[in-house]
């Protein structure tokens, strides 16, 4: 009873860092006494029930870690003793002691964790005092039960830091002097991906990002229920597709904060009556907001701009932001290039995995694919298409969007935008290096200064690390041109909007 008591009061999984600390010397001294007592069966008895009792103090001292190195310490060592003598119980101590016994103490630690601790909230924020984790506002448990931006929960947070407490001590965070919450392990911080704009684009890039466990996802939009629901329901799917990672649905940019990349799918669609001025008028607006908020939420984060028009939008984004060139990209050259090659794939009929494409240009019909640079299974689309048919494929896939809009007649494509999203930000939470066609800022590539337009990137840990030139022919310079001259002229809109 004593120890189900002491239990409840146990600290939530921030003590973990004294848990570990402390668990050596609580656990070295259980060892010592049960190895004291362990020579006899009574005293094997005698050691495992004191192991036990003190489990429920060991939960409020020293963690659960601390109880299961006593109960192994006091049930597992004194058992050569019943049985063997001389040498042979001197080995098996021995192998109990380092081999055995570190592992078994992993599985055991969260156990108990869970069983005795696991329910308390924090006991070092003010607010977490004395209460359960049931009485505490959503968001104060994310932000404070999670502040390594550990896993979804206090098992798998409590697993994680067993593990890495007792496998690799890692290099620590430099938390300031006020901060006292427990050194955290760098190699276990996980990735922060925020999207702003809950609506089909954005939570459909959430529900993949946290599919392919890229990290920690926050869904923020202006209507709480949208947010909160979509964040819920994406959450609850993780049960059945088996997905680790928090999604969290939110109206306040203060949850994003420190995200590593940011999403902005905020604004407004295509509607009929609204002009293009309008519609560049109104996600002007919207997006210079965002920006301002993400750039005092988080500073470092690479920033994915995929709100139309995108490369006017992204232009906005990048004077807003104020971050280098490195981490403000747009999204666009990747969907338009995954139209094409779905269209070369099916006209083929082989697999599109094996279809290789790149798209230059301005996103929507200015877009400039790029069939010399097609390859299919390493041949040249060139050699198996005729050029009419190459020319019919390119044009469908420059109205890819438009023909979806057409079809669904209350929105514009989602699926696979989102899935190009979600292959850029990969790209860079994992350190890829892969080469995408991106909307970039260029400063002089292409012969293009200080505008976004579509070309290839390598992208990395740190967003864009370069631009990728290569030599165009005459045509594809000739059509690259046009295009880059529609983005000029959507930028100059801008200006005379005076937005
Ligand atoms: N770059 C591309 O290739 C590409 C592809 C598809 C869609 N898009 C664009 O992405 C944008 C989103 O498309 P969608 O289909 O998801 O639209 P949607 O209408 O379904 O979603 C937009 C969401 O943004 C939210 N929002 C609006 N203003 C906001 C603000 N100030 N702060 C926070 N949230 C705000 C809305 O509440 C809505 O939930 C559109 O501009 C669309 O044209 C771009």
């Amino acid at each position: 009873m004593r120890g189900r008591k002491e239990a409840r009061t146990a600290p939530c999984i921030h003590d973990v860092g004294e848990l570990a600390a402390s668990a050596a010397a609580t656990t070295t001294a259980a060892a010592t006494a049960a190895a004291a007592t362990g020579a006899t069966g009574a005293g094997a008895a005698t050691g495992a029930g004191a192991a036990v009792a003190g489990a429920g103090a060991a939960v409020t001292e020293a963690g659960a870690k601390a109880a299961a190195g006593a109960f192994l310490s006091a049930g597992l060592y004194p058992l050569p003793g019943l049985f063997l003598r001389g040498k042979a119980q001197a080995l098996t101590k021995l192998v109990l002691r380092k081999v055995l016994r570190p592992y078994l103490s992993l599985i055991l630690s969260p156990v108990l964790h869970l069983i005795l601790g696991q329910n308390r909230a924090c006991a070092k924020h003010p607010e977490g005092q004395g209460k359960s984790k049931r009485q505490l506002p959503d968001q104060h448990e994310h932000l404070l039960c999670c502040r390594y931006r550990g896993t979804m929960n206090h098992w798998h947070t409590s697993t994680f830091w067993s593990t890495a407490t007792a496998l690799t001590p890692g290099p620590k965070i430099d938390k300031g002097q006020g901060d006292q919450s427990p050194e955290v392990p760098m190699p276990f911080r996980r990735k922060k991906i925020s999207i702003i704009g809950a609506g089909q684009v954005g939570a459909t890039c959430a529900l993949m990002a946290a599919s392919r466990d890229m990290g920690d996802v926050v869904l923020l939009d202006r209507a709480e229920g949208t947010a909160k629901g979509k964040a819920l329901d994406i959450l609850q799917a993780g049960a059945v597709q088996l997905f680790d990672g928090t999604v969290h649905g939110t109206i306040d940019y203060a949850d994003t904060a420190g995200s590593d990349v940011v999403v902005v799918t905020a604004g407004s669609p295509r509607r009929p009556g609204l002009t293009r001025d309008d519609l560049l008028a109104i996600n002007a607006g919207v997006v210079s907001s965002c920006c301002r908020e993400i750039r005092n939420t988080s500073p470092e984060a690479v920033v994915i701009m995929v709100t139309n028009p995108l490369d006017a939008m992204t232009f906005i984004a990048h004077r807003e932001l104020g971050f280098p060139r490195q981490r403000v990209l747009g999204m666009a050259g990747v969907l338009d290039s995954a139209r094409f090659r779905t269209f070369v794939a099916e006209e083929l009929g082989v697999s599109v995995r094996d279809v290789q494409a790149l798209v230059l240009g301005g996103h929507g019909d200015s877009m400039v694919p790029m069939p010399r640079h097609c390859f299919v299974g390493g041949v040249p689309l060139t050699q198996l298409l005729t050029p009419e048919r190459i020319q019919a494929l390119v044009e469908r896939a420059r109205r890819g969007g438009d023909e979806i809009v057409g079809l669904l007649a209350t929105g514009s494509a989602y699926y696979a935008p989102a899935a190009s999203i979600v292959q850029m930000a990969e790209a860079i939470l994992r350190n890829q290096r892969r080469i995408l066609p991106c909307a970039a800022l260029l400063e002089g590539e292409y012969g293009v200064e200080g505008l976004f337009v579509g070309v290839p990137c390598l992208l990395g840990g740190g967003g864009l690390e370069r631009v990728c030139e290569f030599e165009l022919d005459e045509t594809e310079r000739a059509a690259f041109e046009r295009s880059v001259a529609k983005v000029r002229a959507l930028v100059d809109d801008l200006s005379r909007l005076g937005l």
